[in-house]
C-alpha cells in the first residue's frame, strides 16, 4: 500500500516526481513532504462534487488547521477556497499567502475581544459564533467600532460519530457551539435576531473528525435542515448559509475505508434540497469546511533509522530521527500508520517493529505495529498520510527543532517552511543577568 505514491525507475518511493531518497539527501531528516498535485486534486474532488450535486452556489473552506502554512493557504485559495481560521496567527498566515481576509470563517470557542476586534478590523468574512459570551461580546464590539459583523452560529446537532473520543465534536457533552437539544441553539438565534449589527448569515455544525461513514453527516445535516425549518416558522430565521464543517476520514491504514468525497456530498446534497423543500426555505448557500481530507493523504514524512533494539519474545524497537514532538497523534489519539523503507518500498515485510522517537518518554512511539522488512541504520523510513495534524500540532518538546517541509510537484521540491535552527529554538529565551 503506496498510498497513492508510484516507485522511480531505480524502484525508490516517488513523490510529486521526485525520488524519496533523494529529497531526504537534499533537505535532510526529519522532512515533511507534501504532494501539491495530489492536495489539488482532493480541493477539486470537493468543488466538483459541490457543483456535481447541489443545485444552488456553494462554497468550500480549507480548514486551515490541519495544515496552516503560507503555502497551503496559497493552493487551497488558488483552487478557489475559503478559509477557515481559529487564531490570529491563522489569519495573519492565510494574510500572508494573500488571501482577502473576506474569503476567511473564523471559529474559535473562546475568542477574545482582542481577536473579534482585529478579525473585525481584517474585514474577516464571517465570524462563527460559538457561545453567548461571544454573542454578547460582538454585539458590544460591533456597536463600539460602529461595524456590521456577519455571523453563523455554530450548533451541536447531538450526534457522536465513531471516532477517537478526543475529535468528537458535535455530541451533546461538547464545549463547543450551541445544543438543539437543550433549547440553547433557539435561544442564540432568537438573540442573534435582535442584535442590530449582528447579521445572522447562517448556521454551522461539525460534529467530528476522521470519520468514516456518511451516515453521521446525513445525521447532522437532517438535524440542522430540521431546526432551521423551525426557527424559519417560529423565530422568522432566513438560512441564507449552511455550513456543514469537516471531519471526512482518510487512509492512514488499510482499515480506513473512507467514502468518496462525491459520496458524502450527493448525500449531504440531497438532504438540504429535500428538506429545503419541505420547509419552503430557498437553497441556502452549502458551505463544506475539510481540512484532514485535504492535507492527510498528500504528505509523507521521511526519516533516517537509527538505533534498532531487539527485545527477545517482546519487541523490537527502531528509532528514527523524529519523534511525538514533530507527530503527537499517537501519543494523544492512538493514531495508525502505515510505513515503508524509502529505497524499497515495496519489499515483501518480514517482521513486525516499533518505529519509536527519540523524545525523553516510553510512550514516544509513532507506530506500534509496523510491518517492514529488516532495515539498517542510516536507511529512510518513510510514513504516509502525515499531512494533516502533524505539523500543525508539532511543537519542541526536548527542544528538537521542528522539521523542513518540501512541496513536491512534476519533479520539482519546493522548499516550503525551513526547517528550524538551534538558533530558533531559543530566540526567545531571556537570560538572567550574570
Ligand atoms: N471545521 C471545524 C470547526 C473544525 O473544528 C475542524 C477540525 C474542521 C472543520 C476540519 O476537520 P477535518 O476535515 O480536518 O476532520 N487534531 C486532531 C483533529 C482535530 C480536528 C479539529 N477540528 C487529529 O489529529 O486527529
Amino acid at each position: 500500500m503506496l498510498h497513492g505514491f508510484g516507485t522511480t525507475a531505480a524502484g525508490h518511493l516517488e513523490m510529486g516526481g521526485c525520488d524519496a531518497l533523494d529529497l531526504a539527501r537534499a533537505f535532510g531528516t526529519p522532512l515533511h513532504v507534501l504532494d501539491e498535485g495530489q492536495m489539488r486534486a482532493s480541493l477539486r474532488a470537493y468543488r466538483e462534487a459541490l457543483a456535481a450535486h447541489y443545485p444552488a452556489p456553494s462554497r468550500p473552506v480549507f480548514a486551515s488547521k490541519a495544515l496552516c502554512v503560507v503555502a497551503t493557504c496559497q493552493v487551497a485559495h488558488q483552487e478557489g477556497f475559503g478559509i477557515d481560521v481559529v487564531s490570529m496567527g491563522e489569519i495573519h498566515t492565510a494574510r500572508l499567502a494573500g488571501v482577502p481576509a473576506a474569503d476567511m470563517i473564523f471559529h474559535g470557542s473562546n475568542k477574545t475581544p482582542e481577536e473579534l476586534r482585529y478579525a473585525l478590523r481584517e474585514g474577516v468574512g464571517r465570524i462563527v459564533v460559538d457561545n453567548f459570551y461571544e454573542l454578547e461580546l460582538l454585539d458590544e464590539i460591533t456597536r463600539e467600532m460602529e461595524c456590521d459583523a456577519e455571523v453563523l452560529l455554530r450548533l451541536t446537532p447531538g450526534i457522536e460519530p465513531h471516532t477517537h473520543k478526543a475529535i468528537i465534536t458535535g455530541g451533546v457533552d461538547s464545549k463547543f457551539g450551541f445544543g438543539i437539544l437543550g433549547g440553547d441553539a433557539e435561544q442564540a438565534v432568537r438573540r442573534a435576531l435582535e442584535l442590530p449589527r449582528v447579521r445572522l448569515r447562517g448556521l454551522h455544525s461539525h460534529i467530528g473528525s476522521q470519520i468514516l461513514e456518511v451516515e453521521p453527516f446525513v445525521l447532522a445535516a437532517e438535524a440542522m435542515m430540521d431546526f432551521a425549518g423551525r426557527m424559519k416558522e417560529q423565530a422568522g430565521l432566513t438560512l441564507a448559509e449552511l455550513n456543514l464543517g469537516g471531519g471526512l476520514g482518510i487512509r492512514y491504514t488499510e482499515e480506513h475505508q473512507p467514502p468518496e468525497v462525491a459520496t458524502l456530498v450527493h448525500a449531504l446534497g440531497e438532504i438540504v434540497v429535500a428538506r429545503a423543500r419541505r420547509y419552503g426555505i430557498a437553497l441556502p448557500t452549502l458551505m463544506l469546511e475539510p481540512g484532514r481530507s485535504i492535507v492527510g493523504e498528500a504528505g509523507v514524512t521521511l526519516y533516517t533509522m537509527g538505533a534498532v533494539k531487539a527485545i527477545p519474545g517482546v519487541r523490537t524497537y527502531v528509532s528514527v530521527d523524529g519523534g511525538m514532538y514533530e507527530n503527537p497523534r499517537t501519543a494523544l489519539y492512538d493514531a495508525r500508520y502505515t510505513a515503508v523503507v524509502a529505497s524499497r518500498p515495496n519489499a515483501p515485510a518480514t517482521q513486525t517493529v516499533a518505529i519509536a522517537g527519540r523524545c525523553c518518554e516510553s510512550g514516544d512511539v509513532l507506530i506500534w505495529e509496523a510491518s517492514l522488512p529488516a532495515v539498517k541504520p542510516g536507511e529512510i523510513l518513510a510514513v504516509f498520510s502525515t499531512g494533516a495534524y502533524n505539523y500543525s500540532m508539532a511543537g519542541n518538546y526536548n527542544r528538537y527543532p521542528r522539521p523542513a517541509m518540501v512541496m513536491v510537484r512534476e519533479g520539482v521540491p519546493r522548499v516550503v517552511v525551513e526547517r528550524e535552527t538551534l538558533d530558533d529554538l531559543v530566540r526567545k529565551d531571556v537570560p538572567l543577568p550574570a
